[in-house]
């Protein structure tokens, strides 16, 4: 690591109920499932726990519930040595994500609850913060006014920051040209742009398309992913942007961050859970040297 980068993310946090069963159930079926499991998750609260453990000193702004499930998705992020002082609490449920697993692969549907509690007048309160940050991490599960309120934030500060876009949601102009880089998925890329090819000319070195298994796609070409053996993918994407916002906070080169991103990725799907399965700094190098890379 070349510094310990000051980062801010401005996200979800969710309780997440995980279904693992061998198959998805067809409408009007039930199935016999093979275990449930409660997991922390959430994007915004994924991706600050993977960038700290990355070794970066996180910020976390987000809203959880008055309730059991707040209590524990704060503590949590507290053992993890995440900054917690920016979490507000708002009088209705904390989010939840209801996740079937199947073979590895996972559908979720997210209940917002509170997330949606994470206003533009909250996120004023917080302008210092975010003024004072290396880099700002940021995703839709929270109201898109208050991601357009960090967006003119973050440019008027001149502090660079990644937009997650997911879930995708078709996005005002100007959230496009504030970010420094967007991270869509192949689907969210397409529900985005019309053209993603044209996209990625258009927004050279700033649009960064994840595509699972095969690696990731920018204007200066393809980056493999490194082989992996899926138990459990949930939280992939957002130990993705969390590596990606760490290394380039920390000075790396987009081509380079990528790569150290996707051997992130590729750790942290060996386990059951968006966050217990994500690798530490030394983890990652140590992967990469035995995939024949040399990380700095
Ligand atoms: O990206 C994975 C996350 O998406 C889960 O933890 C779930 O809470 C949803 O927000």
């Amino acid at each position: 690591m070349l510094n310990k980068p000051k980062l801010t993310v401005i996200g979800s946090l969710n309780m997440d109920l995980t279904a693992t069963s061998a198959k998805r159930p067809a409408a009007g079926e039930t199935i016999l499932g093979e275990r449930f499991d409660t997991f922390p998750g959430g994007k915004g609260a994924n991706q600050a726990v993977a960038a700290a453990r990355l070794g970066a000193d996180v910020s976390l702004i987000g809203m959880v519930g008055k309730d059991a499930f707040g209590d524990e998705l704060v503590q949590v992020l507290k053992q993890e040595g995440v900054r917690t002082d920016h979490i507000g609490r708002a009088d209705t449920s904390s989010g939840v994500a209801v996740i079937q697993v199947v073979d590895g692969d996972n559908s979720i549907t997210v209940i917002p609850g509170a997330n949606f509690q994470l206003t533009p007048a909250f996120i004023k309160k917080k302008k210092d913060v975010i003024e004072a940050s290396e880099m700002v991490l940021i995703q839709l599960e929270i109201p898109i006014e208050t991601v357009a309120a960090v967006s003119a934030y973050c440019q008027e500060a001149n502090v660079p920051y990644i937009l997650n876009p997911a879930p995708a949601q078709a996005l005002p102009a100007a959230i496009i040209q504030q970010a420094s880089y967007i991270t869509p998925n192949e689907s969210e890329a397409s529900i985005l742009f019309e053209d993603t090819n044209k996209a990625l000319q258009e927004f050279a070195d700033k649009l960064v398309i994840t595509k699972g298994e095969k690696g990731v796609v920018y204007n200066g070409g393809t980056i493999a992913a490194y082989p992996a053996e899926a138990v459990d993918t949930t939280g992939a994407g957002d130990t993705f942007n969390a590596a990606l916002a760490v290394r380039l906070a920390s000075g790396g080169k987009l081509a380079e961050a990528c790569c150290y991103a996707n051997a992130a990725a590729a750790l942290q799907i060996g386990s059951s859970g968006a966050q217990a399965g994500m690798p530490t700094h030394q983890d990652v190098t140590t992967f990469m040297r035995q995939n024949g890379e040399n990380p700095l």
